[in-house]
């Protein structure tokens, strides 16, 4: 009987449910849509997470239908997902409120508090990181604060992944890759930072432990097995949160290698062997899913976002079902020259992390002239987003990251023409690799080592990743994409008075 092993993404769009052989070989995926997240207010970002959970258990169920495995071949499922979103369960593990999830910014105010009360470069020190809005501990102080009847009946806070584990295995564990980006976690030691958790004033019984991410941690329930199809005592392990899960699934796992992603938010990664910290708190410092290896990333917010609300509010939503929409507008926007004649997309649909860390920037379109059109913009949107991803290189460089090899993934390696813009912009050569499966995919491999189909993290990724394709930056485009680099660095110190003033204008009406 031939082993198999289970990736679970619980995503922000939907939940996807990927089976992989011991080869690494795609045997089946499913995906099952999410309700997309309400914003109730500018810059609040909630989901339900029983949504999250029904959406699991239809993917399960169709994956497992789909590719013919038997539940008895599953040696172990492996968990990816959303970071840094806050569920909040009562004493009999009900869910409190929705789920303020990642790109939620609501919390600048408790950031100040944090940072007024321990110190910005103590919280640099203690967690690697800087108070963020996206970042856990936030969130918990927003609710605390502004609805202390739902904080009082709060006893156990989970990731949007471990929530889903927690009612497959009734077990509340998280590993030390997505418990990085709670701002909770001592980085460099892999351990809760219990001086932080003192200052703060959060329990930390309210938190799960804490595993390495290919440490098996639980096992299926019969009422999960029930609900799913899976087996009755699966182990599963922890997993990582989608980034470092989506790096082990392209392979990047030693220092040199880089991933660019652009799904919803955009991260440029870098796998290292130490925690490489950016004094100025601009890129991410965290646990990678690999035991001993740190990461560091810069995250753009608004990345395929940027398209997707182009294409929602100003694309053709009827292509008579032969085209998909995207394909369509990125068709047109071959047509338009590499600088797209001069005009600028800076991407801050929802505030921006790397490099400005500033919750009320705002996106823009700089440069419009009566003789451009729609596929200029579509084409300024690309360059833009990826302009945004190289700010993370650019900082790369200031800090010694080697950069010795790129790897493409999320839709942003799926377009042929965006592909080519990236290399142009980074000027240097990107690769895809052949199962460009994202997050759910390194879940899986991390679940085979868990279950001990290999023996680390470094042999399941040399198994089963391989390099499909790589794209070389054309020259000419990368001489005028490096002046349109530049005129973009200059978009948003030109316009952040603009962005603060008008929040204040809306914060004070
Ligand atoms: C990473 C991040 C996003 C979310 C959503 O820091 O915020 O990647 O995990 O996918």
């Amino acid at each position: 009987m031939q082993p198999c092993v289970i990736g679970i993404d619980v995503g922000t769009g939907g939940t996807r449910v990927l089976i992989a052989d011991s080869s690494g070989r795609l045997l089946a995926s499913a995906t099952e849509e999410h309700a997309p997240f309400a914003s109730p207010q500018i810059g609040w970002a909630e989901q339900h997470p029983d949504d999250w959970w029904r959406a699991a258990q239809l993917a399960i169920r169709r994956a497992l239908q789909q590719s013919a495995v038997r539940a008895e071949q599953v040696a172990c499922v492996g968990f990816s997902g959303q970071m840094h979103g806050a569920v909040l369960l009562d004493a009999a593990d009900q869910v409190v409120r929705p789920a303020l999830i990642w790109c939620d910014v609501r919390t600048q105010s408790q950031c100040d508090e944090l940072n007024r009360s321990v110190g910005s470069a103590r919280i640099i020190q203690l967690t690697c990181n800087p108070a963020l809005t996206n970042f856990t501990l936030t969130k918990l102080l927003w609710v605390r604060e502004k609805e202390p009847e739902n904080w009082a009946r709060v006893r156990s806070v989970l990731l949007p992944k471990d929530y889903v584990r927690f009612r497959l295995t009734g077990e509340k564990a998280i590993d030390v890759a997505d418990a990085s980006g709670t701002l909770m976690l001592d980085v460099a030691r892999r351990q809760w930072s219990s001086e932080l958790l003192q200052a703060a004033k959060i329990d930390r019984a309210l938190l799960p432990s804490l595993f390495e991410s290919p440490e098996v941690c639980g096992q299926i329930t019969a009422k999960a097995a029930e609900a799913t199809g899976l087996k009755l005592g699966t182990p599963v392990v922890a997993g990582a949160g989608d980034q470092a899960a989506g790096a082990t699934g392209m392979g990047i796992v030693s220092p040199g290698a880089v991933s660019a992603t652009i799904g919803t938010s955009g991260v440029v990664f870098a796998a290292t062997d130490r925690p490489a910290l950016d004094p100025h708190g601009r890129l991410h410092t965290f646990c990678h899913a690999i035991p001993g290896r740190w990461h560091v990333m810069g995250v753009t917010q608004a990345a395929g976002l940027s398209l997707r609300w182009f294409r929602d509010q100003f694309g053709t939503r009827d292509t008579g079902k032969t085209q998909d929409p995207y394909e369509l507008l990125t068709a047109e926007a071959t047509r338009v020259p590499a600088g797209s004649d001069g005009l600028l997309w800076a991407p801050y649909l929802m505030g921006e992390r790397t490099p400005h860390l500033d919750p009320d920037a705002r996106a823009a379109l700089v440069g419009i002239t009566a003789s451009l059109t729609r596929a200029h913009v579509v084409r300024a949107i690309l360059e833009g987003v990826a302009f945004s991803l190289k700010d993370t290189f650019t900082i790369f460089e200031e800090m010694r990251v080697p950069v010795k090899r790129i790897r493409l993934g999320g839709g942003g390696a799926r377009s042929e023409l965006w592909r080519q813009i990236q290399a142009d912009i980074y000027g240097h050569e990107v690769e895809i690799v052949e199962a460009e499966e994202g997050a759910a995919y390194g879940a899986a491999l991390l679940a085979g080592v868990g279950a001990g189909i290999w023996p680390s993290v470094d042999v399941a990724c040399a198994t089963s990743v391989r390099v499909a394709k790589t794209i070389h930056p054309i020259a000419k485009n990368v001489d005028s994409l490096r002046s349109s680099y530049h005129a973009y660095r200059r978009v948003y110190p030109a316009l952040k008075s603009i962005f603060s003033e008008q929040t204040n204008v809306r914060s004070t009406s």
